[in-house]
């Protein structure tokens, strides 16, 4: 089987991983609960975590990641945490439905879509053209999930700092593949189960010190349990309840894999398996790409469509008939496919991890040659 649907989650994970979910599983207890050994042992082991996302994201203070379920949960706390009625806010038109969904769900809330360029690139220009007096916060996608483009964060922030407005990233599809410095920014979403080779279940939220979120989601901490109420500081004040603490064990060897590896290495590799698929097919009659030719502009995603065919057909023809997997439709975006003009049946998307090999995308080619010149619609 060739997995190329690593930007819904990676399939192949290191060996580290699985042994360390393996091993927390075989004995483990509720982190930060009891004070037993084995209890104080997952909690070291929870706390390793965070000190290894400092690492990757180059901060210094383990406290200020908040663990949770994946990247959809943490962009919920942070919009849900800051966001209350008669707020503005500023997103763009490639944000995910995990960012679209839940700002829309806050009662009268006014809400500006910045539409990028015909990649789905947003100039930083029209976001600062875009701020009001009532603007309360600004989210932007690192990178799309459904062609890879790649936002100027740097830039943005700079922009929502000189106008004291808080900035959300949402690094569900960067994160282990581009370099980020947190100190940058408010706040950064991330799964730990894409490109960070960690399980299921995983994933998180950056705070910097200088924000405070409401809770949205309130129970047992460990701490302060004679309160009515969550705890103010982090991680506590948004970690409920109990931890996967399996998953953020295999969480760890994953990001300990990333850092080894470091994003640059990891992220040329799979630019040069993206640069030769590109290459093939872009002045292919019958492709219709989506993502930019520059592999600079792009993370791990590329989006097409054959001979104007339905995305969920080609994607049946690759699964059935050449075992290649890879996700059609509208990947929880649709206004990115409206931006992009692939609001019809949406797209075809190829994304790759570490794991994957040139003989794996020369077998993509084949098949994409195949079909382009034997099946059309009429
Ligand atoms: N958001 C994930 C994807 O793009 C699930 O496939």
């Amino acid at each position: 089987m060739i997995y190329l649907d690593n930007a819904a989650t990676t399939c192949i994970k290191p060996y580290s991983v699985i042994n360390a979910v393996k091993n927390e599983l075989l004995y483990s207890a509720n982190p930060g609960r009891s004070s037993h050994k084995l209890s104080i042992k997952s909690f070291n082991n929870i706390y390793k975590a965070r000190e290894l996302l400092c690492e990757l994201f180059k901060v210094n203070k383990p406290e200020n990641f908040v663990l949770t379920p994946n990247a959809t949960y943490a962009l919920n706390y942070a919009i849900k945490g800051i966001l209350k009625s008669y707020d503005h806010v500023i997103i763009t038109s490639m944000e995910h439905n995990s960012v679209i969904r839940p700002v829309y769900n806050i009662p009268n809330i006014s809400v500006t879509v910045v539409i990028g360029d015909k990649y789905g690139y947003i100039n930083p220009e029209n976001i600062k053209n875009n701020i009001k007096s009532n603007t309360a916060l600004i989210i932007i996608n690192h990178s799309s999930n459904v062609n890879g483009i790649v936002q100027n964060i740097k830039e943005i922030s700079k922009i929502a700092k000189l106008n004291n407005i808080p900035i959300l990233i949402d690094a569900s599809q960067s994160a282990g593949i581009l370099d980020i410095n947190a100190i940058n920014y408010d706040m950064i979403a991330f799964p730990g189960h894409k490109s960070l080779y960690g399980p299921q279940g995983t994933g998180g939220l950056y705070i910097n010190s200088n924000i405070n979120l409401n809770t949205i989601i309130e129970g047992g901490t460990g701490n302060n349990s004679k309160s009515k109420n969550n705890p103010l500081e982090l991680p506590e004040r948004l970690e409920s309840g109990t931890l996967n603490t399996p998953g953020f064990c295999g969480l760890s060897e994953g990001i300990k894999f990333v850092l080894k590896e470091t994003t640059n290495g990891i992220k040329e590799y799979e630019h040069s398996l993206l640069q030769l698929l590109i290459n093939k097919i872009k002045n292919l009659n019958g492709i219709t790409l989506y993502s930019p030719d520059d592999i600079n502009l792009i993370s791990n995603s590329v989006s097409f469509n054959i001979n104007n065919l339905d995305s969920t057909l080609v994607a049946d023809i690759f699964d059935k008939e050449y075992n290649i997997c890879v996700r059609p439709g509208y990947h929880c975006a649709y206004p990115a496919h409206e931006n992009l003009g692939s609001e019809k049946s949406g797209s075809v998307r190829i994304s790759v991890s570490y794991f994957n090999t040139k003989s794996e995308i020369d077998k993509l080619i084949d098949a994409i040659y195949y079909i382009t010149k034997n099946v059309s619609t009429i």
